[in-house]
């Protein structure tokens, strides 16, 4: 359906151009294949495992998509929490009726511009981002998670040969926890 719309934005376009075309210039990668744009189920498992989520500690995904990771930590870790925070509506609605059709009461999605300047992302033990965006969004939200680091002791998974990068060149605070050879994510930790 989104695939759809973004026909009657951008008649010639791709999934490079369909979701800036359709929501206000924001790479929302519309078109994209489903299983590139999300984690697999079987990461999701294995970065939860490596991690040794504990019972109570709250993990936030950053441009959750449908909210992949919620369905693992909905199905495995109980009670433990989970919020994604998405851009597309329609993204964001599916992902919690799944919720809400699995029964996964402590996971939610929630529709967030994380570029909006009035938004201020919530202090969570775990932070997951995927390559959700622009350059300058993902390097705008490293920096905040610099400070809720500053308050707090955070762990963060970062999938996605961008994201690294931008933290390699301009984020030299958040050191490597763990790099595995066959894995397609990374976990870091802040230092100060
Ligand atoms: C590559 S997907 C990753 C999905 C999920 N984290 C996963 O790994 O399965 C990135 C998601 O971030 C969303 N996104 C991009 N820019 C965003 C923004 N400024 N605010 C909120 N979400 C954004 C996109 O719409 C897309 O659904």
């Amino acid at each position: 359906m989104l695939v759809a719309e973004a026909h009657g934005f951008d008649p010639d376009g791709t999934h490079e151009t369909f979701g800036p075309s359709m929501h206000n210039g924001v790479q929302t990668w519309v078109g994209l294949d489903v299983q590139t744009l999300q984690t697999p189920y079987s990461d999701c498992l294995r970065i939860l495992r490596l991690l040794r989520l504990r019972p109570y500690q709250h993990v936030i995904d950053l441009g959750a998509a449908y909210g992949r990771m919620g369905v693992v930590i909905g199905g495995l870790y109980l009670r433990s929490t989970f919020t994604g925070y998405e851009y597309v509506r329609a993204r964001v609605d599916e992902g919690n009726r799944i919720y809400q059709l699995l029964d996964l009461t402590n996971c939610r999605l929630v529709e967030q511009d994380l570029f909006d300047p009035d938004f201020r992302i919530p202090e969570a033990d775990v932070y997951f981002i995927y390559d959700f965006g622009q350059v300058e969004h993902i390097d705008h939200t490293l920096r905040e998670l610099r400070e809720v680091s500053r308050r707090r002791p955070v762990q963060i998974v970062v999938r996605g040969r961008f994201t690294k990068q931008i933290i390699r060149e301009g984020h030299p605070w958040f050191s490597v926890a763990y790099e595995g050879k066959l894995d397609d994510f990374s976990i870091y930790r802040a230092y100060h």
